[in-house]
C-alpha cells in the first residue's frame, strides 16, 4: 500500500478495492490512463489560513468588474443556495432545480455587468484564487508523461483557464469543459455559450462531448478527482472503461456528509488542502 494512503486525512470504505484498482492500472500502464478532474474546491483550495478561497464565480463576484449592488445580489444568492448545495438531508432531485436557478440567476446578473474580456486576467491576478498545494507536480507530471487531463467544471471556463495559465500549468495535455463567456465584437460579455453546466448535470455534459472521449478510447483507466457528489458522473462519457479510481475531497459539513462520500468515492480526503495523495498515486502509476 502507498504510504500516503495512511495519511490522517485519508478515509476508505474498502482499502483492498483501492489496492486492486491500483494494481490493475499499474499493470495496464500509464499510457492507458486519463485523469478527469473537477476544478473549484478540487484543484483549488477550499480554505487558506482559516479563510475561504474563491470559486471561479466568486473571483468575479468579489472583483472590481461588479457594481456593489450586484455584488450584494450575488452574495445573497450564494448565502441562499450554497447551504442547499451541501445539504445532505436533501436529495439530488430536490436540489437540481434549485441549482439551475442559482446558476441561471447568477449568470443573468453577470451579463448585466458588461464585463470586459480584457480585464479578466487582472481580476484573476488580484484575486485570492489558490490552487491546492502540489498542483505544480500534478500538472507537470501529467504533461511529462503525456497523460490527458480533462478539467470538467461548472465554474467559468474563461476564469479557470486564466487561473491555470497564470500558474504556468496550462499545458497542451489539458482540456477544459466548462461554462464559457460569449463576448460581443467590442469584447463585452453578452451571454454564456452553449448548454449550462451546473453541479448536477456533468453526466449530460460528458455525453455531449463524445468526440473527446472517442479520441481517448485507448485510455480506459480513469483517475477521477472531485469534491461534490455531482462530480461522480464526470466520467460517464468514457468509452470501454476498465478501471476507475474516484478520489473525493470532503471540505465542508464533514460529519454529515462523510458516510455518503465513503459510499461513493473510493478515497475520501477529509479537510485535506493538498494534492499529496493524488500525486502519490500518479507517481505510482508512472
Ligand atoms: O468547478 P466546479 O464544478 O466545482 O464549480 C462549481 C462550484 O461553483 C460549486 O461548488 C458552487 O458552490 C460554486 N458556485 C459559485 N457561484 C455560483 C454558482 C456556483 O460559487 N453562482
Ligand atoms: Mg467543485
Amino acid at each position: 500500500m502507498l504510504a500516503e494512503l495512511s495519511n490522517p486525512s485519508v478515509c476508505m470504505r474498502d482499502p483492498q478495492r483501492v489496492q486492486d484498482i491500483l494494481q490493475s492500472m499499474v499493470k495496464a500502464g500509464s499510457n492507458t490512463v486519463q485523469v478527469i478532474s473537477d476544478f473549484d474546491m478540487t484543484l483549488t483550495r477550499f480554505a487558506h489560513n482559516g479563510k475561504r478561497c474563491p470559486t471561479c464565480h466568486n473571483i468575479l463576484d468579489d472583483s472590481k468588474l461588479i457594481s456593489s449592488d450586484c455584488r450584494q445580489k450575488l452574495k445573497e444568492l450564494l448565502n441562499k443556495y450554497y447551504p442547499i448545495e451541501i445539504d445532505s438531508s436533501r436529495s439530488v432531485e430536490e436540489k437540481l432545480p434549485l441549482m439551475v436557478e442559482w446558476w441561471t440567476k447568477a449568470h443573468e446578473i453577470l451579463v448585466e455587468q458588461k464585463i470586459r474580456k480584457d480585464l479578466l486576467a487582472s481580476v484573476v491576478q488580484e484575486s485570492d484564487a489558490m490552487l491546492r498545494e502540489g498542483y505544480q507536480l500534478l500538472f507537470d507530471h501529467l504533461h511529462e508523461h503525456s497523460i490527458p487531463l480533462l478539467i470538467f467544471s461548472a465554474g467559468i471556463g474563461d476564469i479557470l483557464e486564466e487561473v491555470i495559465r497564470q500558474a504556468g500549468v496550462f499545458h497542451p495535455n489539458v482540456k477544459v469543459f466548462s461554462n464559457y463567456m460569449d463576448f460581443d465584437e467590442s469584447g463585452v460579455l453578452k451571454a454564456f455559450k452553449g448548454e449550462l453546466i451546473h453541479i448536477y448535470n456533468k453526466r449530460e455534459g460528458a455525453l455531449l462531448n463524445t468526440g473527446h472521449f472517442q479520441e481517448l478510447r485507448t485510455r480506459p483507466n480513469v483517475l477521477l478527482l472531485g469534491d461534490s457528489l455531482g462530480d461522480l458522473t464526470m466520467a460517464d462519457g468514457v468509452q470501454d472503461m476498465e478501471n476507475i479510481l474516484k478520489i473525493g475531497f470532503l471540505n465542508d459539513k464533514v460529519e454529515e456528509r462523510k458516510q455518503s462520500y465513503l459510499d461513493s468515492y473510493d478515497i475520501v480526503l477529509v479537510k485535506d488542502e493538498t494534492l499529496e495523495v493524488p500525486n502519490a498515486i500518479l507517481l505510482y502509476l508512472t
